[in-house]
């Protein structure tokens, strides 16, 4: 959700919050703000749209001051407009704050601030906590933010400056993500590590219920409670090279490309060849507890879960183990069954997506081992699961998520392989794995080369009002994220079914104008899903087939094919998705969409 970033130092404040809002901008694009510490004042300066329209409005105020704090937000409370943008103040304009979360018992708090006279002038529910802030200042800002976090519900990752302490920001955060950078005589804090790393890669992560005070010397952390915390720097492993475009008109088409590579950083050092064998340092410790599991619980979001519904296909098929895939926003409601012989594995990209973060630390209340398939190193998941596995694909900054999925099946597999062998996989089968995954990165590559085609494809069909995308076994999840993927950045209404269901209702929507997209790889179920083609034909739907090289019959029934290798059935998805990212995103191209900022999505999803 809402990205924040703060500074303080030697250097002047505002070029290094506007842009590490550039860099956080995937996070929110909404509206966003700046508040500054200038000579003695406090300037706050907000608008409504990205931000390179709040660079604009600042362009002529030539702020000097060296410490202020930015936010780019994405709307939860009241709409996008300047008065709800951050930061908010108090009623005397001598404290600011920026906040990513939300405080669910803002309406009781708002109801008794405004009987004691405080005036409102957002609809968010960020403004209460000024206002309860502006309640317990007595030139102490530490002590007013540590009194008002203790009366409010909720999750935050807060900055709060204050014109009468212009030495200083207090940083909070309590399930929204929050880090600070150490420069020399320089301080910095921000909602992800991209925001700053062109000034420092020394960070310190703060966890749950625990604050900083940022001055220009130095920094202290404190629980809020008042107990002081020792933190670790750690180095952030990533280059600024990979938060830009690299050439690319957009990230996402960057970051589709950079697949061949990506999958391939994803098995570094993890495949082994000659004893057909994987290696997961994470996981190596907890090896046997993984084996003894009688069950095993993949949970994610969005595109994760479609990754985990392709994780319970390899599983299944490599353990012979009940696996079961819940979104994790309704397993951590549902009471699931759990024990200390089923093993749960989360999937998430940031790391931080709120209902997956809530549902490992229901797991833990349960006492089941919890595993972490994580990108963003550092991130809340990667740290509170008890061990876990990295993509190692670099930060992924299109809202919607390419290269992350491709890494983690290729990580779901590298599990499966490694559980596998140790349970009853010959070397000899092993190494035949090994060797096709390591040729995967080559095939995506020749896929990659089909990006004409497949433009005319989104040219010709881009103005179509729904899409079906249909697949069966291994790529019905990926029917799925290739639908996704579509609704996502060209708004076009698609959906994804296992394509056997199309006769339980989709069929009805299917016509001239209806583009349906199956995956008709030559697996086991290839003639079945020809006998669903020859279904959609004969009611006069335009049939896209993603179909294997050589599969020169499938060009008689279907209006298009595009050509993916072959490749063993249980890694195909690593492959039939590459095209569909690219139609979505030619798509998207060909209807004026912004790919990498869709409307009112947002990268990270920090609230339930
Ligand atoms: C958001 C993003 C999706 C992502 C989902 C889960 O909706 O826009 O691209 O798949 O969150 O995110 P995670 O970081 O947990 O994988």
């Amino acid at each position: 959700m809402c990205g924040i970033v703060g500074y303080i130092g030697k250097q002047k404040a505002l070029p290094i919050l506007i842009n590490g809002l550039k860099r956080l901008e995937y996070r929110g694009y909404d509206s966003a703000g700046i508040a500054m510490l200038e000579n003695g004042d406090l300037q706050i300066v907000k608008q409504p749209g990205k931000i390179c329209e709040l660079e604009e409005s600042v362009a002529a105020a030539n702020f000097t001051g060296n410490v202020g704090i930015g936010h780019t937000r994405w709307a939860t409370h009241g709409v996008p407009d300047r008065k709800n943008a951050h930061p908010h103040t108090d009623c005397r304009k001598r404290l600011a704050i920026i906040h990513n979360g939300i405080i669910e018992n803002y309406s009781t708090l708002k109801n008794e601030l405004i009987l004691k006279g405080h005036t409102f002038v957002s609809e968010t529910d960020t403004e209460i906590l000024v206002h309860l802030i502006e309640e317990f200042y007595d030139n102490n800002l530490e002590q007013a933010v540590r009194y008002a976090l203790a009366e409010i519900q909720g999750t935050y990752g807060i900055l709060v400056v204050s014109k009468d302490e212009p030495e200083m920001i207090v940083a909070a955060r309590n399930g929204s993500p929050l880090l600070i950078g150490v420069g020399e005589e320089e301080y910095f804090a921000a909602s992800d590590a991209s925001a700053i790393i062109r000034h420092t890669r020394d960070v310190a992560y703060l966890d749950d219920g625990e604050m900083a005070i940022l001055n220009h010397k130095t920094f202290v952390t404190k629980t809020i409670h008042d107990k002081p915390v020792t933190k670790y720097v750690e180095r952030v492993s990533f280059d600024l090279e990979q938060i830009e475009k690299g050439g690319y008109p957009h990230f996402m088409l960057k970051e589709i490309f950079n697949q061949p590579e990506t999958i391939r950083d994803c098995m570094r050092g993890r495949l082994m060849l000659e004893n057909g064998d994987v290696r997961l340092g994470g996981l190596e410790v907890h090896l046997d507890q993984m084996l003894k599991a009688k069950k095993i619980v993949l949970t994610a979001c969005g595109t994760s879960w479609h990754s985990a519904l392709i994780g319970e296909y390899i599983l299944e098929e490599l353990l012979r183990l009940p696996v079961e895939v819940d979104y994790a926003s309704e397993f951590r409601y549902r009471n699931p069954v759990l024990d200390p012989e089923t093993i749960v594995i989360v999937i998430s990209q940031s790391g931080e997506t709120a209902d997956t973060l809530a549902a490992v630390r229901e797991v833990k209340k349960m006492r089941s081992p919890v595993f972490g398939i994580c990108n963003v190193v550092g991130s809340t998941i990667a740290r509170e699961t008890l061990a876990g596995v990295y993509l190692h694909v670099g930060p992924e900054i299109g809202v919607a998520s390419t290269k992350a999925f491709t890494a983690q099946v290729t990580v779901l597999m590298q599990i499966a392989l490694l559980l596998a062998r140790r349970k009853w996989m010959s070397a000899e089968e092993g190494k035949k794995i090994i060797r096709e995954l390591q040729a995967i990165p080559e095939k995506v590559e020749k896929i990659l080369q089909l990006d004409q085609k497949i433009q005319k494809l989104a040219e010709l069909y881009g103005n179509s009002h729904n899409f079906l995308y249909l697949g069966r076994g291994y790529n019905f999840p990926v029917a799925l994220e290739g639908a996704l993927k579509m609704k996502e950045i060209s708004y076009i209404h698609a959906e994804g079914y296992p394509a056997a269901e199309m006769k339980h209702g989709p069929i009805a929507l299917i016509d001239e104008n209806m583009p349906v997209v199956f995956i008709a790889i030559k697996d086991h179920s290839y003639d079945k899903i020809i006998s669903n083609i020859e279904e959609v034909k004969a009611r006069n739907g335009r049939v896209i087939a993603v179909a294997t090289e050589g599969d020169e019959k499938i060009k008689e029934r279907a209006d298009h094919v595009i050509y993916v290798p072959q490749t063993l059935d249980f890694l195909s998805p690593l492959l039939t998705i590459v095209p569909l990212q690219l139609l979505a995103y030619h798509a998207a191209i060909v209807r004026g969409c912004n790919v990498d900022q869709p409307r009112n999505l947002a990268k990270s999803v920090t609230v339930e």
